[in-house]
């Protein structure tokens, strides 16, 4: 592993290209609409300052000290602290593949845009286009329409994959983000001068303050900070390994987390004048047509679109332009732990052929989401997996670093190089606070799985591709934590001594 980023700068891009992904484009703006508007504002600040900068900072250490993806660096801390780092590796092969399917449909949507190929009926349209069958265990045969962008979002994630961190990913995500910026800031601009924009706006921000009694409040707020920042998914823990140790981490944090929370209010203001526009020009009240998520973005949307008074193809070329290359340089970071993690452990002649071992399996099981039943089965997988799996990843993670290790420790090797020293409140927010909370989100979560279902799927559906996901990312982290790796994967020379010699 000798590649490593050029600069700091394209290191803090390719963290924010992580950061600013699809959730900040269609889920934020509801998350945030529909837990309290603008009053939701003020858990969700306080989740930033107690769960959200203090794990990136806490991820950003450990990556750099310990010098490896997720197993790596969780076994260089203890040797009994690898399988949490597989199983962070297992569940981002698993969004890797389902976000794949996703960024395809918005590559699709690009070029529907130029003429609202959809027509007026956005919802058919799309349960067409992808062939959508009854459940989620009937696939249907792979959608041949799908196979072109499938190619070419495939080609981007093998560039960024085989050429690494400094000659592939840093460089796609230095494209990336300003195309992302001024993509924003035309449909922002639109959405804000479109009649009624007001009505959409006053819906997301209008501070609905007896929403903060709500228990369920804190924990969306808490929710989304993981998803939004990428943080318990060992991304930012195998994007830092590529760090020299002189990083200064704090500020590193303070930085992502202020652009992507930024950028995640900006796009909503650009969202909701949108949808604002919308119910207006419907007669209808703009909570009838809020969404999030696949809905709103291949649903809502186009049917906006097409009801814009001018510069339809612009807008919607702008629109899923920013979904499609948000979701490329997220597509690309979580691609990166599994990589990193699996050329950490084992021997290989080469990064090329280490890349080929994950390519491999990954294009498989991704194809599975180009069939007809790809949209079910990514609809169960990505509740399951988020909402289950990653709570569990962010929890078992504090609690094995927070309590069954020297959080001041890991304190001091944040503040050992940077300008601005975080002090106790970091170890107390996250050892107690953030835990709690993710405790009382993992266990709520699963209570209602197993007692309401999900959805309207059938329970075998629910099963196989729910449950079965967790059963998978569990069985192959026991594998990988097992098997042999090789000699001297779990020490870091020179590296312990240093921080107790200074601790
Ligand atoms: N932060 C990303 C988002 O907002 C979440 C994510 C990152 C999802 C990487 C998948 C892969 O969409």
């Amino acid at each position: 592993m000798n590649d490593k980023w050029n600069s700091k700068v394209g290191f803090v891009m390719a963290a924010i290209g992580s950061a600013v992904g699809l959730g900040n484009l269609w889920r934020f703006p509801y998350v945030a609409a529909s837990h309290g508007g603008g009053a939701f504002l003020l858990p969700y600040f306080f989740a930033i300052i107690t769960a959200g900068i203090p794990i990136l900072m806490l991820e950003y250490t450990i990556g750099k000290t310990y010098r490896g993806g997720a197993p790596a660096a969780f076994a260089r801390i203890n040797k009994k602290f690898e399988w949490l780092g597989w199983v962070q590796v297992m569940i981002s092969f698993i969004i890797f593949v389902y976000y794949l399917a996703i960024v395809v449909w918005t590559l699709s949507y690009c070029v529907f845009s130029v003429n609202q190929a959809w027509g007026n009926d956005p919802q058919g349209f799309f349960v067409k286009f992808l062939g959508v069958t009854d459940s989620a265990h009937n696939l249907g045969g792979i959608q041949t329409n799908l196979l072109i962008p499938f190619i070419i979002v495939w080609v981007i994630a093998a560039f960024a994959m085989y050429r690494g961190i400094s000659k592939g990913v840093e460089q796609i995500c230095r494209i990336g983000l300003p195309v992302l910026l001024v993509l924003t800031v035309i449909l922002v601009v639109r959405g804000v001068t479109l009649p009624n924009a007001s009505a959409g706006l006053e819906y997301m921000f209008k501070p609905q303050w007896h929403m903060l009694k709500n228990p369920n409040v804190w924990v969306a707020a808490y929710g989304q900070i993981f998803f939004s920042l990428s943080i318990a998914f060992g991304i930012m823990i195998s994007y830092s390994s590529y760090l020299p140790k002189e990083e200064d981490v704090v500020n590193t944090a303070f930085i992502t987390a202020t652009a992507n929370h930024g950028f995640e209010i900006f796009a909503g203001i650009g969202v909701f004048s949108i949808l604002g526009f919308m119910a207006g020009s419907q007669g209808v009240p703009v909570e009838k047509v809020a969404s999030q998520g696949v809905g709103l973005a291949f649903m809502v949307f186009p049917q906006a679109i097409s009801e814009l008074p001018a510069m339809k193809g612009l807008i919607g070329v702008c629109f899923f332009g920013a979904l499609f290359v948000a979701g490329i340089t997220s597509l690309i970071s979580i691609s990166q732990v599994v990589v990193t993690g699996i050329e950490g452990k084992f021997s290989f002649k080469s990064h090329k052929q280490a890349t080929t071992i994950v390519l491999i399996p990954a294009l498989v099981v991704s194809l599975l989401f180009v069939t007809g039943a790809g949209l079910n089965i990514l609809d169960i997988m990505d509740a399951f997996v988020n909402n289950v799996g990653l709570a569990f990843s962010g929890l078992l993670e504090l609690f094995l670093l927070m309590w069954l290790s020297k959080p001041e420790k890991f304190r001091m090797l944040a503040n050992e190089y940077s300008n601005f020293s975080v002090g106790k409140w970091w170890t107390y927010s996250l050892k107690i606070i953030t835990l709690a909370l993710l405790g009382v989100m993992a266990v709520l979560n699963t209570v209602q799985y197993i007692t309401k279902g999900y959805g309207e799927y059938k329970q075998i559906d629910i099963n196989i591709f729910g449950w079965g996901a967790l059963v998978v990312i569990i069985v192959f982290a026991i594998i990988f934590t097992t098997r042999k790796g090789r000699d001297g994967y779990d020490t870091l020379e020179g590296i312990e001594e240093l921080v107790f010699e200074e601790a």
